[in-house]
């Protein structure tokens, strides 16, 4: 089992704000994420701006993107981004026309979705997923819960590298405890806190301490 990775996701409303928490805690995190908030304000800018600041970390364009994936992701990595993210419910002709553009496509685990979708998913050589807890689904009173780490188990026996995300704080990260999570995906865990450097250096700590 590997030490999952940490990613920053960035769903700030504007650049800037984005940069300045960038700027502050991109030499800790392994993953810069620009989050869909951030890619529906600012998309092709804010992946120039990471790419720059960051020349040599993965970075991910969250698009969600449905449909066009050709041309999205030909976009997205012609801007600097490694990785691009696609709506579970996009049709596999989708998928397919986006992994060619880019690294590695990775599907983003939304509302229905069955593990034969799952192994269509990998037939199209893809093999990573997000499992998330949406925003609305926590504020809506949902938790990550025994159900969760099932369906994040079992895709990872199907051979999928898991990403987490959803509310995640260091607190959570224990849940997952004993399980191969490939990245643990954090937002307003690092960037919704007032220092968010010691933030991510606390999230690092938790993690190196349960899989290091
Ligand atoms: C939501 C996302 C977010 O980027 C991801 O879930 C992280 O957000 P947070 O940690 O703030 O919940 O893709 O669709
Ligand atoms: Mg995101």
């Amino acid at each position: 089992m590997g030490i999952p990775n940490l990613q920053i996701a960035c769903d700030h409303s504007d650049l800037p704000s984005a940069l300045a928490d960038i700027s502050a805690v991109g030499d800790v995190v392994d993953i810069l994420e620009v989050g869909t908030i951030l890619m529906l304000q600012a998309g092709e800018e804010a992946v120039k701006c990471f790419r720059a600041l960051y020349p040599d970390k993965k970075i991910v364009a969250d698009t969600k993107c449905a449909d066009a994936g050709g041309t999205v992701a030909k976009n997205c990595a012609n801007a600097g981004a490694d990785w691009m993210t696609c709506i579970c419910s996009a049709t596999i002709p989708t998928m397919i026309a986006a992994v060619k553009e880019v690294e590695e496509i990775q599907v983003e685990l939304y509302g229905d979705w069955t593990y034969e979708h799952a192994q269509q998913w990998l037939d199209a050589g893809i093999s990573q997923a997000i499992y998330h807890q949406s925003r609305d689904a926590l504020l809506a009173g949902e938790t990550w819960g025994e159900k969760d780490l099932t369906r994040v188990k079992k895709l990872i026996d199907m051979g999928f590298n898991v990403s987490v995300t959803g509310g995640l704080n260091v607190e959570t990260v224990k849940l997952f405890a004993g399980i191969d999570v490939h990245t643990f995906i954090t937002g307003r865990g690092i960037t919704g806190v007032p220092d968010p450097k010691q933030a991510a250096l606390d999230f690092k700590a938790e993690i190196n301490r349960i899989w290091g």
